[in-house]
């Protein structure tokens, strides 16, 4: 970088580099958290006893804890099983953990709020239960979750910030790289701040007309 270069020419790179990591991130992140996420819903919603206590007590433990406190456990947690995992693997990991939570809760909750008659009406037609539920149930079901997988992956977006204390690259671990090259603190956090808001408006009024898309 060169004395005269401008504030962009010198430290741009780093913002671009840091948002593609935190898209990256979020990705990933929200990928294994909805695949995890099924799973500890069906937990849940099982009647098996054993099912459902793993379900409860894996999503009251994640929404419990915090997730810088989780973020360092897999990251030393990793190591300590002798895992060379990169800092984005274990940062990623971490997240889809953290999410597979929130969307366990997402799922059940928005299938149980279907209305109980539903489910009866599907069975004194004469459907099975595995049918009412394909049939009937998810379908509807689908009106709930979506809308808030949406809002989950905004969650994710800016939860991905706190990863940068194992080292992930993403945009709040860039901002920092450039408080210290520039020797000024707060510039950089305006933009950084900017970037995720243009993120997570332009994502959620994307949701916003899907949903009411949905509605129609
Ligand atoms: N900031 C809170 C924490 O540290 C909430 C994390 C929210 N995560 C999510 N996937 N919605 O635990």
């Amino acid at each position: 970088a060169n004395q005269n270069d401008s504030y962009w020419q010198k430290y741009g790179h780093y913002f671009v580099t840091g948002t593609g990591i935190t898209l990256a991130l979020a990705v990933v992140g929200v990928f294994l958290g909805v695949t995890l996420g099924i799973f500890f819903a069906l937990m849940k919603l099982s009647s098996v006893f054993v099912f459902k206590a793993i379900g409860n007590i894996y999503v009251e433990y994640v929404r419990g804890t915090p997730l810088l406190v989780q973020a360092f456990m897999v990251f030393f947690g990793s190591q300590a099983l002798g895992l060379n995992l990169s800092a984005f693997a274990a940062g990623a990991l971490s997240m889809g953990l953290n999410s597979a939570a929130y969307v366990a809760e997402i799922i059940r909750s928005g299938i149980t709020s279907v209305d109980g008659g539903q489910m009866e009406a599907a069975r004194s037609l004469g459907l099975t239960h595995s049918k009412a539920m394909r049939l009937v149930i998810l379908p509807q079901a689908v009106r709930n979750i979506l809308p808030a997988l949406g809002n989950e992956f905004v969650s994710v977006i800016k939860e991905g910030s706190v990863v940068s204390v194992i080292g992930v690259g993403e945009l709040m671990y860039e901002t920092g790289v450039v408080q210290g090259a520039s020797f000024e603190p707060f510039i950089p956090l305006v933009i950084a701040s900017l970037i995720y808001f243009t993120l997570t408006f332009t994502i959620s009024r994307c949701l916003g007309f899907i949903e009411s898309r949905i509605h129609r």
